[in-house]
């Protein structure tokens, strides 16, 4: 059989992902999850299928097109094919700023609120696309040492993904050390335990922060989300990037029915919401108020 040599690999041209497929599967996806797959990802798609039909014991990406397209397995495989194809890269205070204006500004000015959340009932917060769980978990951070200062002061963390295989990696709460490099000593003295395994550099969350992160499945492209209708926080970042303009704003629709009024929606820092008509106006970069 015919090889083509990429990298230091041999791949066969069956083990290589034909348009037609990848259209076919770009079609999906982006029905499924929103996201959008340009051409230029075709590459990275293939590579990822050849893992999965690998795990499958299929011998090529080929046949796995096969397996879904023409034996009926799509609907089954479906989960598999987004827990391949989703990016879930995230870190321990990625893009700290978010953080720092909760600490210093943004929690304090969320307990005015007529409502009083977090003295009246628990504040509530939501982190719309976890991934492996580091947002949410450095959100239990930040809230908990509020709660330190503040006795009475109560909170609760909503987390949902489509990805089911990084949930499962959330609730187990062990990450690599790297992914905590911006967690202040301080921090990591009160909630991380680092692994006695020096070959085995991981980091493991606490009990009370674990404790405080409740974990479920959510698709952003379902038409509503079984989710309270009064978060005080909603953090959506690093995944509108993904999707088309028209997913985008129906995507933030529904997350703004989500929050109470003067509740707080962040996005990441390289996605822009300027020129969708939204009920929010703008705090900081990339947080923006319920109005
Ligand atoms: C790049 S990660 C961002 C994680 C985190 N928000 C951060 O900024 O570090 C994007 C996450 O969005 C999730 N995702 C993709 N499509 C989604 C959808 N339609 N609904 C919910 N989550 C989705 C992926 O599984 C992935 O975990």
């Amino acid at each position: 059989m015919r090889t083509i040599v990429k990298g230091a690999s041999l791949v066969s041209p069956d083990d290589r992902l034909s348009q037609q497929d990848f259209t076919r599967l770009a079609d999906i996806i982006q029905n499924h999850c929103g996201i959008r797959m340009p051409p230029a990802k075709r590459t990275m798609v293939e590579g990822r299928l050849r893992k999965r039909a690998r795990a499958l014991n299929l011998p090529s990406v080929h046949e796995y097109c096969r397996h879904i397209f023409d034996d009926g397995a799509l609907d089954e495989e479906l989960v598999n094919l987004i827990d391949a194809i989703t990016t879930n890269k995230t870190d321990f205070f990625r893009e700290e700023q978010h953080f720092r204006f909760l600490s210093s500004s943004g929690i304090q000015a969320l307990t005015q609120l007529p409502h009083r959340p977090g003295r009246d009932r628990p504040m509530k917060v939501w982190s719309a696309a976890c991934s492996t769980g580091a947002e949410p978990y450095t959100l239990a951070m930040v809230f908990l040492e509020w709660a330190r200062l503040q006795r009475d002061f109560r909170f609760e963390i909503f987390a949902t993904d489509i990805c089911t295989d990084v949930l499962a990696r959330a609730k187990r709460a062990v990450y690599p050390e790297e992914m905590a490099r911006a967690v202040s000593p301080d921090l990591a003295a009160r909630y991380l335990r680092r692994s006695r395994n020096r070959d085995d550099p991981t980091i493991r969350l606490v009990p009370e922060v674990r404790r405080s992160v409740h974990f479920g499945h959510l698709n952003l492209m379902d038409p509503s989300y079984p989710m309270a209708t009064d978060m005080d926080v909603i953090f959506c970042r690093n995944i509108l990037i993904y999707f088309d303009k028209p997913t985008q704003l129906s995507v933030l629709k529904k997350l703004c029915d989500h929050l109470s009024c003067g509740g707080y929606l962040f996005v990441g820092h390289s996605e822009t919401i300027s020129g969708l008509d939204l009920p929010v106006s703008a705090v900081a970069p990339s947080i923006f108020a319920r109005t």
